[in-house]
């Protein structure tokens, strides 16, 4: 064998090396559990949306293949206007939520419907963040009045196509949501929103399994 052979086989050797290494490594996390962010869009005073989001978080609890977080609109206390310079508690507030984001391999948006859209401080925690959103698989929650939130979600759909998401179809609708629930948080009539609630965590945790995957092989974009 010559010299030139002998460093075509080390080489194709360590390629081979290499690829089975990351496709362990691969392998390895395609057995961790998801993490799953939890984003509450409602940061009015009074507002309905915790318990919308506690229906959804006990929902999500019963899979031993999620793992959750939450970032509430309300508590991350974004400011609207954006500085180069923001101030340094602005500067950790900003960052707490970027580490959230980041460590979510799939999101699931929680929303009410204010005239025909979604709330504003939604949209503002969505613009200050991009690479954090990217090649992950965004779901929806969404109440409201006679629409159940139905067109904030067909907005906040077009919202994530800009951030290279990729929306989940199904969504958990609630019409006259306050209606539906008691006054401990109980849906009156469960059944159906569990069943909603099933098929959207299995396209979600599909979606978000085989981007995870893809990612450990080949980084998004490049
Ligand atoms: C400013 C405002 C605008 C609203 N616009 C709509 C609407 O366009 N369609 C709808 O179905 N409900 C609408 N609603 C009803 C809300 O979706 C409903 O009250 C919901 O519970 C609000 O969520 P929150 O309590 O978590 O803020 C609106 C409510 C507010 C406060």
């Amino acid at each position: 064998m010559t010299s030139a052979t002998n460093s075509a086989t080390s080489a194709a050797t360590a390629t081979a090396t290499a690829t089975a290494t990351a496709t362990a490594g691969a392998a390895a996390d395609a057995t961790a559990p998801l993490r799953v962010a939890v984003i509450l869009g409602s940061d009015r005073h009074g507002r309905f949306g915790p318990v919308i989001g506690d229906w959804l978080l006990s929902r999500v609890r019963t899979r031993e293949d999620l793992v959750v977080d939450v970032v509430d609109v309300a508590e991350a206390e974004l400011p609207t206007a954006f500085s180069p310079h923001p101030e340094p508690d602005v500067r950790d507030r900003l960052a707490r939520v970027a580490a959230q984001i980041d460590a979510a391999d799939a999101f699931i948006v929680v929303t009410p419907e204010y005239n025909h859209s979604f709330p504003a401080g939604l949209k503002n925690l969505i613009d200050r963040h991009r690479a954090e959103w990217q090649a992950k698989p965004v779901a929806f929650v969404s109440y409201g009045g006679i629409s159940g939130g139905l067109r904030a979600v067909e907005q906040l759909r077009q919202v994530f196509a800009e951030l290279h998401t990729v929306t989940v179809r199904d969504t958990v609708s609630f019409h006259s949501a306050q209606a539906h629930f008691d006054d401990e948080g109980n849906h009156l009539d469960p059944a159906g929103p569990d069943a909603a609630a099933k098929v959207l965590l299995d396209q979600l945790t599909w979606w978000a399994r085989a981007l995870r995957d893809a990612k450990a092989v080949r980084p998004y974009g490049s």
